[in-house]
């Protein structure tokens, strides 16, 4: 069967392109959605959302590989996103990174065989001033050390 949202997520879609005066102006917000309901966005959600849109595939394609938010491949459950910018790169990311790769047994850009956990690493996430961080998930992790990462993925089950 065919990708659709959901009667609730084609609401909040419904409502989300009225707050926009073009229905492309509501491209980002659209497919974050569309993230949520599906997992990731393959080329099956890239191809309902660009008739939702009313746009060609290739050009949501482009859209959601610009931007490292939107996940084309199935992710783990945690999806632990190190930022490596500036900021965090001078406090430490890659120690951070490393932290993460040794307890978790993958690599940046692997998602563990239990499907628990992707691990990326992303450019800046906003929270310069708490740096080291990371997001997995919706949620941010600030002022990271090897005591805290370990904490906060120990925690995630
Ligand atoms: S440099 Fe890491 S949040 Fe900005």
């Amino acid at each position: 069967m065919a990708l659709e949202f959901s009667p609730e997520t084609l609401k909040r879609f419904e409502a989300t392109v009225a707050r926009y005066p073009k229905k492309e102006a509501a491209m980002l917000p659209v497919l974050y959605l569309a993230q949520r309901e599906f997992g990731h966005l393959g080329p099956e959600a890239i191809a309902y959302v660009a008739r939702l849109m009313g746009q060609s595939p290739a050009r949501v394609h482009g859209v959601v590989s610009f931007y490292t938010m939107y996940n084309v491949k199935p992710i783990g459950r945690h999806h632990v996103q190190v930022c490596r910018t500036l900021s965090c790169a001078l406090g430490g990311a890659e120690k951070i990174t490393a932290i993460i790769t040794k307890k978790i047994g993958i690599e940046p850009g692997q998602t563990t065989a239990d499907g628990r956990f992707t691990l990326s690493e992303v450019e800046c996430l906003a929270s310069c001033g708490t740096a080291p961080m990371m997001q997995v998930n919706d949620d941010y992790y600030e002022n990271l050390t090897e005591e805290k990462v370990t904490a906060i993925l120990d925690g995630l089950k």
